[in-house]
């Protein structure tokens, strides 16, 4: 499917929407890295080129997380499992809130596509988890460490110096360019194979999950004084394994945009998504600081509509009323009881007044009693007024 944008454009706007509107297997390689669920706030220091830029990372259940989670227990019961898993609300709904964005980067990558998930070991489990529930386990490629060592140390417990970047392939085939990301190796002469013959150590070594290399050091001249900023050398080893020359490359959660910068550089095609208006002033200087001139990325703030899908079918027409009740086996999503199908109504699993669209992953067969109870609210008032 063809990408219903152009390559260099940055959005300013929440990645769920934007993603919703992005058409179907369109993009080759996801690098994403979320917020942790860290409880800390982030802001730039005053006087760096990122001044201004900042974002929460403390997550309470709200509405429409209470939302997101009876439309993962009515349509993806696995993922629903793990959500369950979490030890407090404020997991909770940062696993939903990944969750629902997960699942619209699994549409939007193609088949020979891959993801790269990074975060760090506070919550590395439990979206590892998600993943498996999301790709299934056999798509998991690799767990990969970045290990920055650095100053800094720990008297109570060994000092945290690593990131995980969970990598999974959408299909049974993906890209991978091992000769692209080889590294020296650690003798450079006189080691000779089990067969005898001499290595070639010139082409270095095939490479391993664990890549060490210093975090930013405040003097880099890539440094923004974004917050959480990546740095490019990590980006780099990503982009060149896992994608190929004009290849489609998004960050959905891009910041100062390092993995943009990063797949510019290797002459792939690039969007980056960023809720904070910052991001994309930054983007832009450091675009122009690349390519001068020559950058004519675009800017957008506006949802994308999709050009994959025809006319989507009216909410209550008859082929959605059909797939639903094969997919409910003819019981209602509330009570749970049988009936024949004109006796159910096709409901809004999230109300289109939060932003639930007429696409089928959000409908649902009620019952008229389940149906006039619940109204425009969740599925977590219905089930407490049926005491279920
Ligand atoms: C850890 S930072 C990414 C840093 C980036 N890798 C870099 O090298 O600059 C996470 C980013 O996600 C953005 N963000 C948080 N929630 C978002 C959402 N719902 N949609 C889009 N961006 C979001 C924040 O503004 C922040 O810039
Ligand atoms: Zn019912």
């Amino acid at each position: 499917m063809t990408a219903n944008w152009t390559h260099q454009t940055i959005w300013t706007g929440d990645n769920l929407y934007i993603m919703r509107g992005m058409n179907a297997a369109s993009v080759d390689l996801i690098y994403l890295d979320p917020p942790f669920n860290s409880k800390a706030n982030y802001a730039a220091p005053i006087g760096s080129k990122a001044a201004g830029a900042a974002f929460k990372d403390t997550w309470t259940l709200s509405d429409v997380d209470a939302e997101w989670v009876n439309l993962m227990e009515a349509k993806h019961p696995a993922l629903h499992r793990v959500l369950l898993a979490a030890m407090t609300n404020s997991d909770k709904s940062y696993l939903a809130y990944m969750a629902v964005r997960l699942l619209e980067m699994r549409r939007i990558l193609k088949p020979t596509g891959s993801i790269y998930l990074h975060c760090d070991p506070t919550m590395s489990h439990y979206l590892k988890l998600l993943m498996d529930a999301i790709w299934g386990r056999q798509q998991f490629c690799n767990e990969f460490i970045w290990y920055y060592s650095g100053g800094g140390a720990a008297k109570k417990r060994w000092a945290r110096k690593h990131d995980v970047v969970l990598f999974y392939a959408n299909g049974a085939t993906w890209t991978f360019n091992a000769d692209d990301v080889r590294v020296p190796h650690k003798w450079q002469s006189g080691q000779l194979r089990a067969d005898g013959s001499e290595r070639n150590y010139e082409q270095g070594k095939l490479a391993d999950d664990v890549w060490q290399h210093h975090s930013l050091m405040p003097w880099a001249r890539e440094r923004m004084g974004y917050p959480t900023q990546k740095p490019l050398a990590l980006l780099d080893r990503i982009i060149s394994a896992s994608s190929n020359e004009g290849d489609m490359i998004i960050d959905p959660f891009c910041g100062c945009a390092t993995a943009c910068i990063s797949a510019e550089r290797l002459q792939r095609q690039w969007v980056g998504i960023d809720i904070s208006p910052k991001a994309a002033e930054l983007v832009r200087t450091r675009m122009q600081d690349e390519l001068g001139l020559f950058y004519q990325g675009a800017h957008r703030d506006d949802i994308p509509r999709r050009t994959d899908l025809g006319k989507i079918p009216r909410y209550n027409s008859p082929a959605n009323r059909t797939t639903l009740y094969g997919q409910q086996e003819g019981n209602c999503a509330g009570c749970g009881v049988h009936f024949e199908a004109r006796h159910l109504e096709v409901d809004h699993i999230i109300s289109r007044g939060k932003g639930g669209t007429d696409h089928i992953g959000n409908l649902q067969l009620l019952c008229g009693s389940c149906n006039r109870i619940k109204g425009d609210r969740g599925m977590e008032y219905l089930r407490v007024k049926l005491q279920l």
